[in-house]
């Protein structure tokens, strides 16, 4: 019997698939051996002595201490591609409603609250400002061909979108047997330069920090849309919001809001909603317990 810790309300972590005659899963356990965690920050988090695991129930490990814990001997596992259908299906709709200017659209419209008879007339006058381009044969890059990228690349070519893919680790032939429904660029620059959308599916490391900046967009063709579901810090916000002011720049779609990006009429923040689902929830709370069981009961190491 294992004692694992929440750090997130458990109907956050979704674990009502568990066998729970093998486990206690409680926010309050005193020596608990693993903690299961989701987005709660453990940079200041006291690391119990009893520790010997953490599970986090998402991809990202970056609200970890992953460096201290490898010092006490904690193992971290993630959980990669557990909640890749929630957030391939909030990237289609992030495409969306940045190409069809849905939120404005939607804002404007509340406004004709009241005009009573007058609302048909005033949408037909007034819809031309939210026109927007079809996403059949537009070219999307997608930057990094994990199990988000590569689910959101084969959806896309469904879509009638021409997909270009590039993931810094992985070489194209690699990435030519994984999915022959998209071209393969050669480096970063032909996704920038060609693509009419960009999305970013790469974790958020010293490489990647900001890899979204000034000079990368100014290469972008104009009108270009990215679209962020993978981290905040990949980007430059400040070069976004520039860019979106001088009109390079067609839409930036986030779910990962910040102050300054809120209000601008370029911007589309979700509220980091992409892995939001109980279906994700639930696949990566039991992955992240059953690697923790693993390692407990057997010694076994999966993606850590
Ligand atoms: C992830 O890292 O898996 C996603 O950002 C969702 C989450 O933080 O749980």
């Amino acid at each position: 019997m294992f004692h694992i810790k929440t750090l997130n309300p458990i109907s956050e972590v979704g674990t009502g698939r568990l066998p729970a005659d093998r486990y206690t899963v409680a926010a309050d356990v005193p020596a608990p051996d693993a903690v299961l965690v989701r987005s709660a920050d453990m940079h200041t988090y006291d690391l119990e002595d009893s520790l010997l695991a953490i599970g986090r129930a998402g991809a990202g490990v970056n609200n970890i201490p992953v460096d201290i814990c490898s010092q006490h001997g904690i193992v971290v596992f993630n959980t990669p591609g557990a909640n890749a259908g929630g957030v391939k299906e909030m990237v289609l709709c992030g495409l969306l409603l940045s190409s069809r200017k849905v939120p404005a659209a939607l804002q404007w419209v509340q406004t004709l609250k009241g005009r009573g008879d007058e609302v048909g007339k005033l949408v037909e006058k007034g819809k031309k400002q939210f026109v927007g381009p079809e996403l059949a044969g537009k070219r999307l890059g997608v930057i990094g061909l994990g199990a988000i990228g590569i689910r959101v690349a084969n959806t896309a070519r469904h879509l009638g979108m021409e997909v270009m893919g590039y993931d810094p680790y992985m070489s194209v032939d690699a990435a030519w047997k994984m999915s022959r429904a998209i071209i393969h660029a050669k480096d970063l620059a032909e996704i920038y330069t060609t693509c009419d959308y960009i999305t970013l599916h790469v974790p958020y490391t010293k490489d990647t920090a900001a890899m979204i900046d000034a000079q990368v967009i100014a290469s972008m063709k104009p009108g270009a849309r990215i679209l962020n579901f993978a981290r905040g810090e990949l980007v430059d916000s400040q070069a976004v919001l520039s860019a979106l002011d001088s009109g390079h720049l067609g839409c930036y779609v986030t779910d990962f809001p910040q102050d300054c990006l809120l209000g601008h009429p370029g911007v589309v923040a979700i509220p980091h909603l992409g892995a939001s689902t109980p279906e994700s929830e639930d696949n990566c709370a039991v992955m992240a317990v059953e690697e923790l069981r693993d390692y407990l009961e057997n010694g076994n190491i999966k993606n850590s």
